[in-house]
């Protein structure tokens, strides 16, 4: 069975004080509300991580994780941040490919492999997210965007090393725009995805991979995407930035 999880994604939002209040809420909330078989994922930005790792401690189903990192481990590379620095500080995920990434710089497939190889060369384990825009679902390809950017930046990796992947299905155009894709929407792409996990690595692996479900998630429609048979979780944008919200997600299980 595949884990279940719910990440949130912080994106470039709240300042150091929000920060606290929303991690030490999520945090204690978990404890009393959150079944224990739901892993939770805070991806602060960078400059909260380690902050937010101090207020989770060890806790055993809340994690921390970076939106993105560097592909070079160390050098003369400004303003970046890279993979070691990251597991320096016990973060545990690191989000790659956001569809934010991709438009805004310039990420491709190609340099997302690179990515992949050197969060997992860190023992720390991606959410690789994929997704088509507008004008491909319109277009009717969102099966050829999606199978290439897995084939493109996941496929080269060795069946024990894309076991520790998380995948996020994210829909461009349900991000952040309040249209979600609907449940069967989600359900057919997850299925076709854990479908090309499968002819690559195998029933077992596809089995075991979280294919979690990004894009307008909130708590009013968290449990019928949850009930979807291929759908592991969520990868949560805006309703992460409350933490009643995110956790009536998690619960939505
Ligand atoms: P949203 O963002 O939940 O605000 O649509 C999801 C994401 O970008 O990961």
């Amino acid at each position: 069975m595949a884990k279940k999880i719910v990440a949130g994604n912080w994106k470039m939002n709240t300042l150091k004080e929000d920060a606290q209040k929303l991690a030490s809420e999520v945090v204690n909330m978990t404890k009393d509300e959150v079944p224990s078989d739901v892993t939770l994922i805070m991806c602060t930005p960078f400059i909260h991580l380690s902050q937010v790792k101090s207020l989770v401690g060890s806790s055993s189903n809340v994690f921390v994780g970076a939106q993105n990192c560097y592909t070079k481990t160390s050098g003369a590379y400004t303003g970046e941040t890279a993979a070691p620095m990251l597991k320096s500080y016990g973060i545990d995920y690191v989000i790659l490919g956001h569809s934010e990434r991709r438009e805004y710089f310039k990420e491709s497939n190609q340099e997302l492999a690179e990515k992949v190889d050197i969060v997992l060369a860190n023992d720390m384990l991606p959410i690789f997210c994929c997704g088509e825009v507008l004008d491909e679902r319109e277009a009717n390809k969102q099966e050829e965007i999606v199978g290439s950017q897995l084939e493109e930046s996941l496929f080269h990796l060795s069946a024990e090393d894309f076991s520790k992947v998380v995948i996020a299905y994210e829909p461009v155009w349900a991000i952040g725009t309040g249209k979600t894709a609907s449940s069967e929407q989600a359900q057919e792409m997850h299925a076709f995805i854990r479908g090309l996990v499968e002819k690559k690595y195998g029933t077992e692996v596809a089995a075991e991979t979280s294919i979690l479900y990004g894009g307008s998630c909130k708590p009013s429609n968290a449990e019928e995407l949850f009930a979807c048979p291929d759908v592991d979780g969520g990868l949560i944008g805006g309703a992460s930035l409350k933490s009643r919200d995110f956790i009536d997600i998690a619960k939505s299980y």
